[in-house]
C-alpha cells in the first residue's frame, strides 16, 4: 500500500512509519517540525527511517494547504499531525486552531481529490471526553480544554467531509501512550528523567489520578488495524490496566532503583481525572488487544531513557 503518514517526526507517527515500512508498505512522512519540543529529538526519532527504501520524508506544514503530489496514489493516511498536550493550548490558542483545526482541513481538501483513498485514519484523544474519560464511545464529548476542544473540532471534520464527500474515516481516540520516544513534555518522561538524575517530581495534582496508559506499540498495532477497520467508525485505544500515577511511580522506583523526590503541585486546568478506555469495540471490530503489561512498558521507556542520558542526548536538549 502507499501510506502517507502526518506527524512522522513526532512520537506516534515515527513508530508508525517503522511499522508500515516494515510490513513492506511505501511511506511518504509529512512532518513541518513545529517548535512545540526541540526538533533534534524529532530528528532522533526518525533518524533510522530517513535512510530505509520505501520512506520518504517532506517537511511540510499542512496549515498551509496541502500539494496533491504529497497525497496522489495514496490508499491509507494516517493524520497524526498536530500540537499534543493540554497546558499550552490556553494560552497558544492560535497555533492549537493552526495545527489541528485548519491543518486537518487542508488535508481533507487535498484528500477529496486522491480517488485511490481507501482509509484515512484520524487520530484523536481520550481529552475530546473532558475531565472523566472511563469508558467506551458513546461518553458524551465535553473537552475540559482548548486542546480536546481542537481534537473534536477535527474529528467533526472529518465526519463532515465524510458525509458531504463520501471520504472513507476512521477516528481513533488514544488514551495516554507511553515508551520509547515519549514526549518530553509527558508525565512519564518527566518523571523518569528526574528518577535518572535526582531531581523532583513535580506532581500536578495528589497522584490518585486514574490512567489507562496504551504502550507505543500496542497504539501502533490498533493504528494499523483501523486502515482496514470499518468506515465511519470511531475507536478507543487504551491499554486495559489502570492504574493510579502514584502506583505508577511506585513502579518506576522499583525499575530505576531510586526513589522518587515528590513535590505537589494544584491540578491544572483542563486535567483529566480519571481516564480508562472501554476497548472492546475496538476488540470487536478488528481482534486488537492491548498486549504489552505496564511493568514491561514501563521498563522499556526506562531503558531507552537511560540510554539517552547515555549518549548526552539530554543534556543537549538541556543546553538547546
Ligand atoms: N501521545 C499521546 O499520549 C497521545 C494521546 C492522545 C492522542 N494523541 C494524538 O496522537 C497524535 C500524535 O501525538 P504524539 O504524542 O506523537 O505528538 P508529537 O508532537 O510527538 O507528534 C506530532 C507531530 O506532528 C507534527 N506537526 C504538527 N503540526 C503539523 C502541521 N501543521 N504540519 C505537519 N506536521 C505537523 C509535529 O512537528 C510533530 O512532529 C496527535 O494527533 C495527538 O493529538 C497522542
Amino acid at each position: 500500500m502507499k501510506c502517507v503518514v502526518t506527524g512522522a517526526a513526532g512520537f506516534i507517527g515515527s513508530h508508525l512509519c517503522e511499522r508500515l515500512v516494515a510490513d513492506g508498505h511505501e511511506v511518504i512522512g509529512i512532518d513541518c517540525f513545529t517548535d512545540y519540543y526541540p526538533r533534534w529529538i524529532k530528528e532522533h526519532n526518525i533518524a533510522g527511517l530517513r535512510p530505509r527504501r520505501g520512506f520518504q520524508l517532506w517537511e511540510h506544514d499542512l496549515s498551509a494547504g496541502v500539494p496533491l503530489e504529497l497525497v496522489q496514489g495514496a490508499h491509507w493516511v494516517f493524520h497524526l499531525a498536530a500540537m499534543p498536550g493540554l497546558v499550552r493550548s490556553w494560552h497558544d490558542f492560535d497555533s492549537y486552531n493552526r495545527h489541528n483545526v485548519t491543518a486537518t482541513h487542508r488535508l481533507l481538501e487535498a484528500l477529496r481529490q486522491v480517488p485511490t483513498l481507501q482509509r484515512l485514519v484520524y487520530a484523536s484523544t481520550s481529552s475530546v471526553y473532558g475531565r472523566y474519560a472511563s469508558g467506551d464511545e458513546s461518553m458524551p464529548t465535553r473537552p475540559s480544554s482548548p486542546y480536546g476542544l481542537t481534537k473534536l473540532a477535527g474529528e467533526h471534520l472529518c465526519r463532515v467531509y465524510a458525509e458531504a464527500f463520501g471520504l472513507p474515516v476512521v477516528i481513533l481516540r488514544y488514551f495516554s501512550v507511553y515508551g520509547p520516544r515519549q514526549r518530553p513534555d509527558m508525565g512519564y518522561f518527566q518523571f523518569v528523567e528526574a528518577l535518572l538524575t535526582g531531581g523532583v517530581i513535580r506532581l500536578t495534582g495528589d497522584g490518585t489520578q486514574i490512567r489507562g496508559n496504551t504502550y507505543i506499540s500496542d497504539c501502533v498495532e490498533a493504528t494499523v488495524r483501523a486502515a482496514t477497520a470499518m468506515v465511519g467508525e470511531t475507536f478507543n485505544v487504551g491499554g486495559g490496566e489502570l492504574v493510579s500515577v502514584a502506583e505508577v511511580i511506585r513502579v518506576l522506583e522499583r525499575l530505576t532503583g531510586q526513589r522518587a523526590r515528590l513535590e505537589y503541585l494544584p491540578p491544572r486546568p483542563g486535567d483529566q481525572l480519571a481516564t480508562g478506555a472501554d476497548v472492546g469495540k475496538l476488540t470487536r471490530h478488528t481482534g486488537w488487544s492491548p498486549r504489552t503489561p505496564l511493568i514491561e512498558g514501563l521498563a522499556h521507556q526506562v531503558a531507552w531513557q537511560r540510554s539517552l542520558l547515555q549518549t548526552g542526548a539530554i543534556a543537549l536538549r538541556k543546553a538547546g
